[in-house]
């Protein structure tokens, strides 16, 4: 499993060791949440772009983006946890002199502080995460313990990617609260390396794979995605805003909420895909239908 050096990871393990970004210095922690006119870019909540949205008061605008993105870092963070899980697993099969082993504990190391930020960052915004399903407990547990490294880098990889856009928007818009707009400063930016060390890592795997693995990674990635689209559209948050038939609202804004990530958020996603010839008669249709692509 020893892999020979490599110019390009000793460079991130370089930059993570003499660079670290800490989240208690880094971020306004003591800014007041209660002046912040929105918690989540308005273009990036659930309800936005449906005629609902337009009979909002600007208190239920908030709200609505105060629930959703304390959905969102909670999220992160569930997942994080899970990666961090498979990222164990996978060290204790590598040698303290591979450059691998080296970059993985730093990844590990700025997971964990990440996963502390989003903890700190939905406390700080008085958020109540509903908690995943059972399904997505049950698959999130298995999957970092039982499946191929291949499979699972390949999974990170999808969320990393889906988080950075989100981070991207987050960051650049100044209407949101401070300490959101840090946080995934302070994310996007350790993520970047990330998403760099996975893509080379995962080139080993996809360079040589043939149709079938080819298809399966191209499926782990949509499924990947597909639970970050879900992460929030909640019934319960639509309650909590005091909407009329929460049922109604739900159903819609799902359909909608499709469209919209399918528009805003796939765009990097779908070119890694490419990258590996991962669009195929069989995986095609199944992006098309689970996560609305139109164009390929
Ligand atoms: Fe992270
Ligand atoms: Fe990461």
């Amino acid at each position: 499993m020893t892999k020979p050096l490599n110019p390009k990871i000793e460079r991130l393990v370089h930059i993570s060791r003499t660079k670290p970004l800490i989240p208690d210095e880094y971020v306004p922690w003591e800014d007041d949440p209660t002046s912040a006119p929105f918690f989540m870019p308005e273009k990036l909540t659930s309800l936005e772009g449906l005629p609902i949205y337009d009979q909002l008061t600007p208190e239920q605008k908030r709200e609505l983006g105060r629930h959703e993105v304390a959905q969102v870092m909670y999220s992160y963070g569930w997942s994080e946890g899970l990666a961090c899980l498979f990222f164990n697993r996978y060290l204790l099969t590598l040698t303290p002199d591979n450059i691998e082993y080296s970059y993985l504990i730093q990844m590990l190391i700025e997971e964990f502080r990440h996963q502390d930020m989003f903890a700190k960052s939905v406390k700080r915004i008085n958020g109540k995460p509903i908690l995943p399903s059972f399904l997505h407990n049950y698959i999130g547990n298995l999957a970092p313990r039982y499946m191929a490294p291949s499979l699972v880098f390949i999974s990170v990889l999808a969320v990393e990617m889906i988080t950075d856009i989100y981070g991207k928007m987050l960051r650049k818009s100044p209407e949101v609260y401070s300490v959101i707009r840090k946080v995934s400063e302070l994310h996007h930016i350790e993520e970047g390396r990330h998403i760099y060390f996975t893509k080379m890592f995962l080139e080993r795997y996809t360079a040589k794979a043939g149709f079938f693995k080819r298809t399966i990674y191209s499926l782990a990635v949509m499924l990947n995605v597909y639970f970050m689209r879900t992460l929030y559209v909640k019934k319960e948050i639509y309650e909590r805003i005091g909407l009329p038939n929460p049922e109604q609202h739900y159903q819609l804004a799902k359909k909608h909420f499709k469209v919209k990530f399918a528009e805003m958020c796939l765009g990097e996603t779908i070119e890694f895909v490419k990258s590996f010839n991962g669009f195929n008669i069989i995986t095609q249709p199944l992006w098309k239908k689970v996560l609305g692509v139109k164009k390929f």
